[in-house]
């Protein structure tokens, strides 16, 4: 049985987090809302991806691994924080994206250019290509006699998704001091590995509160399998037990034009944030999952309090 306090971390997260309530924007939306602010986790512009690579990290390090392979789309914040926490590591980062080098540089690709990132592009639109291009490049890698350790997009697999199994329990620690008993916990889901962790931590904590995500990426039925798979080998992995009686589901039809792209509904929820909270959301992951609240909280489909998980992706603001 592996205990969260047997695995091995790097610590980056300047935790906790702080938990705030957004009294403006409550009146605003109409429902109690907090907002949890993992865009303050620190390192990088901050942002939700910290928390699993804390693990990943320490993983690598206890491998004695000497470089990180991983990838995802131009912009993604994942494979720009990753690749800047290994360097923190004193590990060597390697990224795969897909499609072409982008003619502007800006948002995570400029971040990555300052990071000297050794990037690569596999000239394919389909995301998948880029799980493709990491394991060819981890085999390269291990053949000119370096060390590589591949991480999947997103960081989603059992070892990132214990992130927020921690985050869950950090944040456990936050609604007991406030006195509150939220309705929903609410995030954007993406690789689902979010979402995974703090399903399993709600079903460790025997939370009341139902954890939702609006996927961003892909479709509805397939996130929800992968957030299912996902808790459920997280469970295992610590040990916890199986997810089935937590309160969990996924909400579709935010995903707007494209994932990657602002829509129009999420850039609305976003400006509403910012001019009554001043707290920026990025315009493709959470813009999108406060507009799903925006109109859950219209319909009355939530009682509150409601614990928004702001989850960073600063850069993504000024790339879009
Ligand atoms: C800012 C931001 N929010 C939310 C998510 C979704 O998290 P997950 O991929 O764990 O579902 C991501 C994923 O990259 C992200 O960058």
């Amino acid at each position: 049985m592996t205990e969260l306090s047997d695995l091995a971390r790097v610590p980056l997260v300047l935790e906790p987090t702080p938990l705030t309530r957004a009294e403006r924007l409550s009146e605003a939306v109409g429902v109690e809302l907090w907002l949890k602010r993992d865009d303050l986790t620190g390192i990088g512009l901050g942002g939700n991806k910290l928390r699993g690579l804390e693990f990943l990290l320490g993983d690598a390090l206890a491998k004695a691994s000497d470089c990180v392979v991983t990838g995802g789309g131009p912009q993604s914040n994942w494979a720009m924080l990753a690749a800047l926490t290994a360097r923190l590591a004193g590990l060597e980062p390697f990224v795969v994206h897909y499609g072409t080098p982008p003619t502007e540089v800006s948002g995570n690709q400029l971040l990555c250019g300052l990071l000297g990132v050794d990037r690569r592009f596999t000239g394919e639109a389909d995301r998948a290509s880029v799980d493709h291009g990491i394991d060819r490049l981890t085999k390269a890698l291990a053949r000119q006699g370096r060390r590589p350790y591949p991480i999947v997009r997103g960081g989603a697999d059992p070892l990132g998704v214990t992130g927020y199994v921690r985050g869950g329990l950090e944040l456990d620690d936050q609604v007991r001091v406030s006195r509150l008993t939220p309705s929903h916990v609410w995030l954007a889901s993406g690789s689902c590995g979010t979402q995974a962790g703090l399903v399993a931590a709600a079903h460790l904590l025997g939370w009341t509160s139902e954890v939702v995500g609006v996927t961003v990426s892909r479709p509805r039925d397939d996130a929800e399998r992968r957030v299912g798979e996902l808790a459920r080998a997280t469970c295992e992995l610590l040990a916890i037990g199986p997810v089935a009686s937590t309160r969990w589901r996924v909400v579709g039809g935010y995903a707007g034009p494209a994932h990657g792209r602002p829509s129009p509904a999420g850039q609305a929820a976003a400006q509403l944030v910012l001019r009554t909270e001043g707290v920026l959301l990025d315009p493709v992951f959470a813009a999108k999952a406060f507009a799903a609240l925006m109109d859950a909280a219209r319909a009355e489909e939530l009682n509150g309090p409601v614990v928004f998980l702001v989850s960073g992706g600063a850069p993504t603001v000024f790339a879009m």
